[in-house]
């Protein structure tokens, strides 16, 4: 599919669909009473008729009958005029991805409709527009409706840099490549899945886009004194590994990511029940998401350098197992008395972050499907973010609310640290019934040293149980644009 940007009114646009905005009313958008006097019609008048509102994601198509170049036009909501911003863009537009599908030629005019920096809700109308015509249909024996589309226009305005619009158009190319490509990880089942799978993947992925890659394998961790991977990875016979990539992009010290990458959680002997299992082939989804903004930061090059280690496991029970009791020790020395195997994440994440905190990077950011308890906190629309550096949570707090992934700060607070005070080790892995994504993070902290370091806990908005705006069910890619985001503001920051 090619994927490119053009000035045109709407009466210039040849196309097989031409999709234009209106806002809540309806009241006519740009291009849209152009389009009327070229039909002959009050355009407001006839989707008024036809019971068309102009909400977030209303669509109403009108045949064009040989008066315009585009055969067919579709008119779509944007909601209240003045709260049009890049993010309804992105939703509006995911909203009616779907209607896109069938045709060969499709161009979209909705970034005109939005208020703000225009080549936000640019690049934004085109992240929403791929991102929901997503699917994942690898295991499909048959490509249903095998995609049609062959070019997607986005119409700017005469207004507008030619050469930065083109550039926030790619971005969004970029940035839903990459979403995309981190969906399809999570998706993939875990029998396919597996940590040699994901650390294969991310290989071919280094080398494709230019990231040093390096893939530690299970002798190699254990040289290297993970004991938190090994021993969560004991259950199964896919053995654990670590990834670790770098970006080049400027001086100083990096920013390092890392994620979870349970490719299967079952629980382990502490075994969840079916209903809790169903869904665990997601369990990796944040190492999926900090690929993925690898991948997306090797090609938008910030100037800024960055390091990952993605620990990736997965969590059987077998008669290898660890058990209930059992002390691992970390990477750096310190150990945990497991109490329940099914709290595994918190296992493998600190060895990589006591790993990446011997690099002594600028700042630590995790992204992990940790607990069930942010969940039940914030829903599956927010995730959370606890860390011991308030500059590092509220930059991630930004950067989710510059890309429409939003967050919300939970306290990291000291009090429940004594929850985790173990008897024979120097910490244990569950605490009691309460505060559970806070002591999951309290967990953490133990693994940075005095690394600014923030946590984010994505259990809730990584896997949707629902279709949303422009995701169908299933693996969203949250947080990949998040990371990117923030990555790129700390390119500002120290460039
Ligand atoms: N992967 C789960 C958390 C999870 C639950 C993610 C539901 C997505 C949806 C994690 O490993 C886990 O099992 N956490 C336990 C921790 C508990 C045993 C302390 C939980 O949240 O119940
Ligand atoms: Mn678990
Ligand atoms: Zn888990």
């Amino acid at each position: 599919m090619k994927l490119e940007y053009a000035v045109a009114r709407p009466a210039e646009v040849a196309a097989d669909l031409l999709i234009l905005p209106s806002f809540d009313g309806p009241e006519a958008g740009p291009g849209l009473a152009e389009t009327g006097k070229a039909l002959g019609v009050d355009l407001v008048e006839l989707l008024t008729a036809n019971g068309f509102r102009g909400r977030l994601g209303d669509a109403f198509a009108i045949p064009t009958l040989g008066n315009l170049p585009s055969a067919t036009v579709l008119v779509v909501g944007l909601g209240t005029r003045d709260r049009v911003d890049a993010d309804r863009v992105r939703r509006a537009a995911g909203k009616v991805a779907t209607r896109v599908r069938g045709y060969r030629r499709v161009a979209v005019a909705l970034a005109q409709g939005a208020r703000g920096p225009w080549q936000d809700a640019l690049t934004a109308s085109a992240e929403g527009l791929l991102l929901g015509l997503y699917r994942f249909d690898t295991y499909k024996h048959r490509d249903r409706d095998a995609d049609r589309l062959q070019k997607l226009t986005l119409v700017g305005s005469a207004r507008w840099d030619g050469r930065q619009a083109r550039a926030a158009v790619q971005r969004g190319e970029i940035l839903a490549e990459a979403t995309a490509w981190a969906r399809d990880l999570v998706n993939t089942p875990a029998l396919d899945a597996t940590p040699e799978f994901l650390a294969s993947q991310a290989r071919a992925m280094a080398r494709e886009v230019g990231l040093k890659v390096k893939i530690w394998s299970k002798a190699e961790l254990e040289k290297g004194g993970f004991g938190g991977i090994l021993g969560v990875g004991r259950g199964s016979s896919n053995p654990p590994r670590m990834i670790e990539l770098e970006y080049a992009g400027g001086r100083g010290k990096p920013v390092a990511l890392s994620g979870k990458g349970i490719t299967f959680d079952s629980g382990g002997l502490s075994l969840k029940d079916a209903k809790n299992m169903e869904w665990m082939k997601s369990d990796m989804a944040g190492a999926a998401a900090v690929l993925g903004a690898m991948r997306a930061i090797a090609r938008l090059k910030p100037k800024v350098n960055v390091i990952a280690a993605i620990p990736s496991a997965e969590n059987l029970p077998s008669g290898e197992a660890i058990r209930p009791g059992d002390v691992l020790r970390h990477r750096g020395g310190k150990t945990s008395e497991v109490l329940n195997t099914d709290a595994e994440g918190r296992l493998i994440l600190a060895d990589a972050l006591a790993f990446l905190a011997e690099r002594k990077p600028a700042a630590i950011v995790d992204t992990a499907t940790l607990t069930g308890a942010c969940m039940i906190a914030l829903g599956d629309e927010i995730w959370g973010v606890m860390g011991n550096d308030d500059d590092v949570v509220e930059e991630l707090l930004a950067a989710g609310d510059d890309v429409g992934e939003p967050g919300w700060e939970l306290p990291l607070w000291s009090g429940y640290r004594k929850k985790i005070d173990s008897e024979v080790a120097d910490v244990k892995n569950t605490g009691d019934r309460y505060g559970g994504a806070i002591v999951a993070a309290l967990f953490l902290e133990e693994f940075v040293g005095d690394t600014p370091w923030a946590h984010m806990d994505v259990a809730g908005v990584a896997f949707a149980q629902k279709p949303g705006d422009y995701w169908p069910k299933g693996a969203t890619g949250s947080p990949l644009r998040t990371l990117v985001r923030f990555v790129e503001r700390r390119a500002k920051k120290t460039s």
